[in-house]
């Protein structure tokens, strides 16, 4: 991998280095998707040739699993191998507590599909994330829908005190379309002080595929700077 000194690129990077230290001969690791989860792909692979680890992924996107054939990590299904040792994802949010928001990368459904089946879920990122509440800095809250049900599920999150926006492809015309041929409607709420029970709410709607929080999942944070690495772990 090329070095790259920019001040936040080495924050995610550092991270990731962490993160992927948790990774042990014979493992089914989790690829996360996103800008940061791309460095811990990179550095499992480095691991693997330099330690001749034998490890499987199972990527959260088509992102996540051209870069990990291309770092030459084996791929894998959850049919193969329904319990995953650890995954490794970057996020958007994340609180003291280590609720996130994720999905700004539209891969949430798989993301969380992935981090419901791991044993060890660990969440990397640059500091910037850090935040005390979910929904802070006008941070919207992506949610995965079924095209079909575009208009229903807008007016329902007005309903519930949210402000939906379909989010808009860039290099082509029209939404976004998810790996899994869905739209996504980032929605923006203001400040979420209870984000399980809203995530509740919104999973009642029908056509709601999946929504970008992540509460209760996350077992460990490595949040880089550009000089260090700070560790937060889950209080049992
Ligand atoms: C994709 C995600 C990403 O992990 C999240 O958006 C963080 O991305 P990045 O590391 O590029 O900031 O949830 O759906």
């Amino acid at each position: 991998m090329k070095a790259n000194f920019e001040p936040v690129q080495e924050a995610k990077r550092k991270a990731a280095l962490e993160a992927v230290k948790h990774v042990k001969d014979g493992f089914i690791v989790g690829l996360g998707s996103g800008s940061t989860a791309a460095f811990a792909i990179e550095a499992l692979g480095e691991r693997m040739k330099r330690e001749k680890l034998r490890v499987m992924g199972i990527p959260t996107s088509y992102q996540a699993f051209l870069l990990a054939v291309e770092c030459g990590i084996p791929i894998t299904t959850l049919d193969e191998h329904p319990e995953i040792d650890v995954t490794i994802d970057g996020a958007d949010q994340i609180t003291p507590e280590l609720n996130l928001i994720k999905g700004m990368g539209a891969a949430l459904a798989r993301e969380k599909i992935v981090a419901a089946a791991s044993k060890l879920n660990i969440i990397i990122a640059d500091q910037q994330k850090k935040v005390k509440v979910l929904g802070e800095n006008n941070q919207s809250v992506p949610i995965e829908v079924l095209p079909f049900a575009i208009s229903l599920v807008k007016r329902k999150i007005i309903a519930a005190g949210g402000k939906p926006v379909l989010r808009e492809g860039k290099g082509k015309l029209g939404p976004v379309i998810t790996d899994n041929g869905n739209a996504i409607l980032d929605a923006n709420f203001g400040e979420i002080a209870k984000p399980g029970e809203l995530d509740a709410k919104l999973k009642m709607i029908p056509g709601v595929v999946e929504t970008g929080f992540f509460v209760g999942l996350t077992d460990i944070v490595y949040l880089g700077t550009s000089s260090a690495v700070e560790k937060i772990e889950k209080i049992r």
